[in-house]
């Protein structure tokens, strides 16, 4: 047994670090998932009425210092693609160690605000008592297959120097070691 489970583990691994193609959308997300990022919180106005609406991101990254550009994708399957993607701004909120809540918050209503420590800065819905913020202007969205890929123009920013990110890696939230 002990044999034959020593082989199977070779042979695994073997074929793990030959790579296979993406056929699979589960397995290709589930290696996608390694990559530890940030979690953010975009908020934008909806065109219709104004409304503050709001979703979790990690896709977020940064693009160019000078102009400064960021980029987030938008899954084309939500419910709040069709505001973001046609928004002329957004802020984009990166999330403190204790801000998981918040993080769950906006993966499910997009817009439950009320009860939330918020503002309106030059328009836009702004969380306060964040990580990082990032306020942009929209420069250029693209398709990217199953999302639109939005690159913003950041107007202006804000940073907590003392406080510590919330991180998502293999599907989990996750923190920064004690001392890190
Ligand atoms: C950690 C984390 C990161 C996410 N990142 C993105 C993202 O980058 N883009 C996106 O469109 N949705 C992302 N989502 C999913 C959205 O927050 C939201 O749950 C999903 O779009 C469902 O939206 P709907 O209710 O509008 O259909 C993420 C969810 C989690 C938990």
């Amino acid at each position: 047994m002990q044999e034959s489970r020593e082989i199977t583990g070779a042979v695994g691994k073997a074929e793990a670090e030959a790579g296979h193609p993406p056929t699979d959308a589960r397995v290709l997300r589930d290696a996608l998932g390694r990559f530890a990022t940030g979690v953010t919180i975009v908020t934008t106005r909806t065109a219709e009425d104004g409304a503050p609406i709001g979703i979790t991101a990690n896709s977020f990254a940064s693009v160019s210092l000078d102009p400064p550009l960021v980029l987030w994708s938008a899954a084309r399957a939500s419910m709040r693609h069709q505001h973001f993607a046609a928004a002329q701004a957004f802020a984009i909120h990166v999330l403190r160690e204790d801000q998981e809540a918040l993080a769950r918050h906006f993966t499910r209503d997009g817009m439950a605000f009320d009860g939330l420590d918020w503002a309106s800065a030059e328009g836009l819905p702004v969380l306060r008592g964040v990580l990082a913020r990032f306020e942009c202007v929209t420069e250029a969205t693209h398709e990217g297959g199953d999302h639109t890929i939005i690159i913003g123009r950041v107007t202006r920013f804000m940073q907590d120097p003392g406080a510590r990110p919330l991180l998502f890696s293999g599907g989990k939230f996750a923190r920064l070691a004690p001392g890190v």
